[in-house]
């Protein structure tokens, strides 16, 4: 949402009075140049992030449908270790994310994407808490090919970055791929993430994977 900007701000389908404008302010913030994001300041309040042409917000048990539309694909899940959802896996995935703390070591924060202009549910980012000593997080991304190629996944994952170091004190992001994920891959290294491992995978998929980390530039070393 461009600062000053004169088209209606919609946020969990609310009209954003005018004079809430200050919140979403652009926040231009680089994550590794070359890619440059605008991110909401206030984003960590709810949950909810604001982008150029996306909304991140949390799950809801509603969202069923939208996100079994891609999480019931089998190209999707080709490089997850979870594999294709059921509409059952859907459900009860869905509620615990809804009802998920972010506070420590394990801890799974899922939001939704939603195009601005649309506001359909194209694809989520998540972030697992992986470390509070180091405060290293990763950061993980599903989203709908139907909406791939424009770029909506880098600008969500982005964002998410930015507010994981920015507002959540983070300060290292890691990505983890299969090293035959090639869009996936190249979203890390759009994005600046540099290649630091690659190591057989952790579950039971005979696959290497690759890990893809980035560094809080605003952290003390
Ligand atoms: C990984 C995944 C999110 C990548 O999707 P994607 O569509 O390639 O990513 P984006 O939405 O960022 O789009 C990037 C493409 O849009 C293009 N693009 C257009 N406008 C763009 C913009 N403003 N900014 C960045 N890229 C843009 C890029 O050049 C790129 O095109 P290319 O693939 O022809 O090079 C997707 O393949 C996916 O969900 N896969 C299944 C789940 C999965 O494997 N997740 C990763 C597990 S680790």
């Amino acid at each position: 949402m461009k600062r000053g900007s004169a088209s209606k701000l919609v946020v969990d389908g609310q009209h954003i009075a005018p004079r809430r404008r200050a919140e979403f302010e652009d926040t231009v913030a680089s994550v590794g140049n070359p890619i440059v994001i605008r991110a909401a300041r206030r984003a960590n309040v709810d949950g909810m992030i604001i982008t150029d042409r996306l909304h991140l917000r949390h799950c809801r048990r509603a969202d069923v449908d939208a996100v079994l539309a891609y999480r019931s694909r089998p190209d999707v899940a080709r490089h997850l270790s979870a594999g294709v959802w059921t509409r059952e896996k859907t459900k009860l995935n869905l509620a615990a994310y809804e009802d998920a703390l972010f506070s420590g070591v394990g801890d799974e924060l899922v939001l939704l994407v939603e195009t601005l202009a649309g506001a359909k549910v194209i694809g989520e980012v998540g972030l697992v808490w992986l470390d509070s000593e180091t405060m290293t997080a990763e950061v993980g991304y599903v989203f709908n090919p139907e909406s791939g190629g424009y770029g909506f996944a880098t600008e969500a994952v982005a964002a998410v970055i930015r507010i994981a170091f920015d507002s959540l004190g983070f300060s290292t992001m890691v990505a983890t791929t299969d090293e035959d994920n090639l869009p996936s891959r190249a979203l890390c290294e759009r994005l600046g993430m540099r290649l630091t491992v690659v190591k057989p995978a952790e579950d039971r998929r005979d696959v290497q994977e690759c890990v893809y980390t980035v560094d809080n530039p605003n952290s003390a070393r």
